[in-house]
């Protein structure tokens, strides 16, 4: 399929959907009803007066709503699904774990009062450093329960990382684990944990184990998790109500410095977010067993693992592995073998499944599925049309949804029952959001010109950093109009459908992890030795992104091999293996603007062999043979 084909939704989809053609169309005409039907699908404590406020600032939705996360999620699916599978956890090596609802909210009421015991109060960050196990949900949603604000961080990550995020965000009690399995490999997560407590500042008070590889040594101030369960068994904590308005969770990602950015999320507005998506977009029904492949230690895990699919009662599965261990067919067994409904995964993923070969999907009975998702990044209409023949048999529609960890859910996609799909555009704003295309300088572009991606409207799903904010986040430029620039480039057509062009700004995505290339240079540059560095995300038509390092040596460094694997340990002691280049190539000076700006487009042009573009700013144009003739050496 080409990229402006349309592809119409099958009739027996179409039959079935969350979403019809006419309330589509009541939702276009009647905004901001449809947040409305959005904040229904929660049970408040107490109800909202309005649904937004954005006269005065803080902006806020659901005002004056009181409502609690974890009730959402568990207690109030008692009376009717209480037998029913919340969870089917994978794990790597075949073991397979399950927990209906009434399992799942025994197990955290245990744990917050568990929590409660060791101290955690209400507005207390708690960070998560925990692999793709069901304690990792209950840790979640016993937080949430008593009001503390969970800080995950991905199992992947360094100490290093673990210790800046909790000290960003100011968190003195960890849950953890002894460790996880990675390709077959235990991989040993307690002695980073170990380690954060030399590293952080305020002291940290309480840690919390998690035994999943095996035997564990616990420390002073560190308890074992299923010791605590059994001490606290039968405990029934009260949910604490939340105003609509007060913190979730918080989380961290990669901006366009080298820190890592904060991004905290509220508990109605963003529960609503991601329940009316989930419900929406993804079409997910209480009876399903639904799918979503992400790591939940990102947003999307947040939003489409726990968040979203629980609010509704439906089952959700957790693979804590890899797409390929044991063997390259393992995603398409699991499929099979928990007669999944709706498959939810990212292009990168899709693009590998393509390059191993379609006999891997063929050789396992799909038919069970219903619908397709893709987050992440551009899907081009090539892994498109893969994905829909040999995956969804040609009769899936897919959606590609596009959001942001900023945007808490999903903003920009095609509601699956009712909209054709474009394979490559993402599809209009759902309902209720308006978005549109602009210069840098604010002037709105017209269809088919190509501008920076804005977010007119405020959604529920939006972040405290912007709710707080007087002036509603990033304007550009024009006059008293806000709207939310969100990094990346996109092109409108006359239909109003979106296709998304990758980011504008310095952020790059490797295995479906949102890096910042200044993260990365910036753990560079702490190596003796070594003088500047520039990183660049090296994008492959059917590959994943490739980390590129240009690393300049300072003068009297020679350029060796200590020094490569300096550079190497340095990026994964600061971010973790996520984040280490694939190839570091040194070079004499990088190429520079006469302003004293690195011409990063210019070190991705030369790396994939493209045209270089205009590149008369170029202060010192020799470098560009130094690098050309570095890149041949290697290849
Ligand atoms: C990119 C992940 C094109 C985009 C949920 C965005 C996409 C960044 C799509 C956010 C899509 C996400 N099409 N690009 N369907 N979905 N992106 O914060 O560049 O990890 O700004 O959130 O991923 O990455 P993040």
């Amino acid at each position: 399929m080409e990229a402006d084909d349309l592809v119409e939704p099958p009739v027996e989809f179409r039959k079935q959907a969350n979403i019809s053609a006419p309330l589509r169309e009541r939702f276009a005409d009647e905004w901001p009803e449809v947040w409305a039907v959005a904040g229904d699908l929660l049970d408040w404590f107490d109800p909202y007066e309005s649904v937004l406020n954005n006269e005065t600032p803080p902006l806020e939705w659901f005002v004056g709503g009181r409502l609690n996360a974890s009730y959402e999620c568990l207690d109030r699916h008692l009376d009717k699904r209480k037998n029913h599978l919340a969870l089917r956890w994978e794990g790597q090596l075949g073991e397979t774990r399950r927990y209906t609802y009434l399992d799942l909210y025994r197990e955290v009421n245990e744990f917050a009062a568990a929590l409660r015991g060791l101290g955690v109060e209400e507005d207390d960050v708690v960070t998560l450093y925990m692999p793709v196990i069901p304690e990792l949900v209950v840790a979640m949603l016993a937080c949430a329960r008593i009001g503390a604000p969970h800080n995950v961080v991905s199992a992947g990550f360094s100490t290093d990382a673990l210790a800046t995020r909790m000290n960003s965000a100011n968190s003195q009690y960890l849950v953890t684990s002894d460790g996880y399995y990675h390709r077959g490999d235990a991989i040993n997560q307690k002695r980073r944990a170990d380690n954060v407590r030399l590293a952080i500042d305020p002291e940290l008070k309480e840690t919390v184990v998690v035994e999943h590889l095996g035997s564990t040594q616990l420390g002073t101030a560190q308890h074992d998790y299923h010791a605590l369960i059994e001490e606290h068994a039968g405990a029934n904590i009260d949910p604490v109500p939340r105003d609509s308005a007060d913190q979730l969770f918080l989380m961290y990602t990669s901006g366009t410095t080298g820190e890592p950015k904060s991004v905290v999320h509220t508990t109605g507005g963003y529960l609503a977010h991601v329940a009316w998506t989930s419900h929406a977009v993804l079409d997910i029904k209480p009876e399903d067993t639904y799918w979503c492949s992400a790591d939940i230690g990102w947003i999307t895990g947040h939003s489409y693992v726990v968040y979203g699919p629980l609010a509704l009662g439906t089952t959700t599965i957790m693979y804590e592995g890899t797409p390929d261990y044991p063997e390259k067919d393992r995603i398409w067994s699991i499929i099979e073998q928990n007669v999944v409904d709706v498959f939810y995964t990212t292009p990168t993923a899709i693009q590998a499944f393509m390059k191993w070969g379609e006999q891997y999907p063929a050789s396992h009975d799909l038919s069970s599925l219903r619908l397709l998702g893709t987050v992440g990044k551009p899907i081009d209409p090539q892994a498109w049309t893969w994905y829909y023949k040999h995956v969804g048999r040609n009769s899936c529609p897919i959606i590609d949804t596009w959001w942001q960890t900023e945007t808490g859910a999903i903003l920009v996609s095609t509601l699956p029952g009712v909209d054709s799909m474009k394979p490559g555009s993402a599809g209009p704003p759902l309902p209720g959001i308006d978005t549109t295309i602009v210069q840098l300088d604010g002037t709105e572009q017209s269809s088919g010109e190509t501008g920076l991606l804005a977010v007119r409207s405020p959604w529920p799903g939006m972040p405290k950093e912007l709710t707080d904010a007087t002036d509603w986040g990033s304007t550009a430029g024009a006059g008293d109009e806000w709207y939310y620039l969100a990094g990346d480039e996109a092109v409108v057509d006359d239909d109003g459908y979106i296709r998304m062009l990758g980011r504008v700004d310095d952020i790059i995505t490797v295995s479906n992890r949102r890096i910042g290339t200044a993260e990365i240079e910036s753990a560079i540059v702490g190596v003796e030795g070594a003088a500047e560095a520039a990183v660049v995300g090296i994008d492959h038509p059917t590959q994943d992104t490739a980390i590129y390092a240009y690393v300049s040596p300072e003068i009297r460094q020679t350029a060796d091999e200590a020094l490569n694997e300096a550079v190497i340990t340095a990026v994964e002691e600061t971010i973790g293996s996520v984040a280490v280049p694939d190839r570091v190539v040194f070079t004499p000076k990088l190429p520079k603007t006469r302003s004293g700006k690195i011409m990063r487009r210019l070190l991705e042009a030369v790396a994939n062999d493209e045209d270089y573009g205009d590149t008369s700013a170029l202060r010192n144009p020799e470098v560009v043979g130094e690098l050309e003739s570095s890149r041949d050496e290697d290849s």
